[in-house]
């Protein structure tokens, strides 16, 4: 038997009071399990980058160095290179938004931008409002900075409206100092907000005076529908996040912010503290990268693969999770919710998965205070469909043990019943 070293920390007392709530990302802690040769893993969300060709990257970081070895190697702008940022520009333009070079700051991957929204508005106590559940890197970079973080349910198109209209109501005019949302086949949950939604939460949040901030990394990851544009197509004054790691690698660690200039100017301030510049030498590669047209067919090519992932997910789902199980359907990007009778917890039952091969990322990962237990969200991006439905017959089976103890349990009397599902059945 060994025996456990117990790590002493001698400066435990010398931290600074506002990391105490930062918590350890779930998906980082799974990463080992999560890289074990036998294991399915639905944890990560991580792009299949094994579709971009290599032969474009190497062209273009090679063409990086070659044209511009010396711009490539040194310091930048804050706001970044120019080209970059124009390269920027047309992206949007493609999705409905119109902004110049003036608009947009090049951050470290839109993870930098969140965490530079809450270096500028938010101080200890402060109220913000996100979706619930919402995505866990974006609670990990606000918690360090001690928000109160009210989450608005959603249902399967988005956000609910009444429910923020509530919160809003009850906050009072300037009550949070921004409202955070995914409109875009959503982390964790997979769903989009409808137009009409759109159009309502910017009512709601001009009628209160709140700052919108807008994450879309998966907004032209879509399977199936209609574009609906961005909130920040609607009004000019909503904060978009936007990256390179989704429609390029995210190795790279690019993305950018939009925002009003005096916003913007807020942004650069805190990117200069941050890193004073970001990498020009991995900008000059993503605008050697989008200067050839290829980048298209590369990404059609990763959004089908990805549309036929979540199709053997849904399928499977329906084949071998148990009848006591709800889903969202996704008509985009990389992640399902699902969401399972209240008594049965979610975390506790992940060793055991993972004993079984397969890995996922248990739902209270997603909300800042516990909720989301009975809950997990399966990321079908990165397993091919073969995979996926080896990956989800593991996964009921554990579930389905877990729920015949249950069931024996509440014939016998002694265990609440389930919860009313407000997912829709896949
Ligand atoms: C909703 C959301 N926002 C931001 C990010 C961070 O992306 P990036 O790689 O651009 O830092 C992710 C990554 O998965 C995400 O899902």
């Amino acid at each position: 038997m060994g025996t456990a070293r117990v790590v002493f920390d001698k400066w435990r007392d010398r931290y600074a009071q506002r990391m105490a709530d930062v918590r350890s990302s779930a998906v980082r802690d799974l990463f080992a399990a999560a890289t074990r040769p036998d294991m399915i893993s639905f944890s990560g969300g991580m792009p299949e980058i094994r579709r971009v060709p290599n032969d474009a990257v190497i062209a273009a970081a090679t063409a990086a160095l070659r044209e511009t070895g010396l711009e490539a190697l040194q310091y930048g702008s804050s706001e970044g290179r120019p080209q970059v940022r124009s390269v920027v520009v047309d992206l949007m333009a493609e999705v409905g938004v119109r902004v110049k070079l003036d608009d947009i700051v090049i951050t470290a991957g839109a993870q930098q931008a969140l965490d530079l929204v809450a270096k500028i508005f938010i101080d200890p106590g402060d109220t913000i409002i996100c979706e619930g559940p919402t995505y866990l890197g974006a609670l990990q970079a606000f918690s360090a900075y001690q928000p109160n973080v009210v989450c608005v349910p959603m249902d399967e198109n988005g956000m609910r409206m009444d429910l923020l209209a509530a919160e809003l109501e009850r906050l009072g005019p300037r009550g949070a100092k921004f409202i955070y949302t995914i409109p875009n086949f959503q982390n964790p949950a997979g769903v989009t907000l409808t137009p009409p939604r759109r159009r309502e939460l910017l009512e709601l949040a001009r009628a209160y005076d709140i700052p919108v901030i807008e994450d879309d990394p998966y907004g032209r990851l879509r399977f199936e529908g209609g574009h609906a544009l961005p909130l920040r197509a609607l009004d000019d004054e909503v904060i978009y996040l936007g990256t390179f790691s989704k429609i390029f690698a995210p190795g790279l660690r690019l993305g950018w912010v939009i925002a009003p200039r005096p916003i913007l100017a807020r942004f650069l301030l805190a990117k200069q503290a941050a890193d004073l510049c970001g990498s020009a030498y991995a900008q000059t590669t993503a605008e050697r990268y989008f200067a050839d047209p290829r980048w298209r067919k590369t990404l059609q090519d990763l959004t089908r693969a990805y549309g036929e992932r979540r199709d053997a997910m849904i399928e499977s789902l329906a084949e071998h999770f148990p009848a006591e199980a709800r889903w969202t359907v996704p008509a985009g990007g990389f992640f399902v919710w699902v969401e399972m009778p209240s008594f049965l917890d979610c975390k506790s039952i992940l060793a055991e998965a993972v004993e079984r091969g397969v890995t996922y990322v248990p739902g209270d990962a997603f909300y800042p205070d516990g909720r989301g237990r009975n809950c997990m969200r399966l990321a079908f991006c990165y397993v091919e469909p073969e995979k996926i439905h080896e990956g989800i017959r593991r996964l009921a089976e554990v579930l389905e043990d877990r729920l015949e103890l249950y069931r024996a349990f509440q014939a016998a009397g002694v265990l609440p019943g389930a919860s009313d599902p407000v997912s829709e059945r896949g």
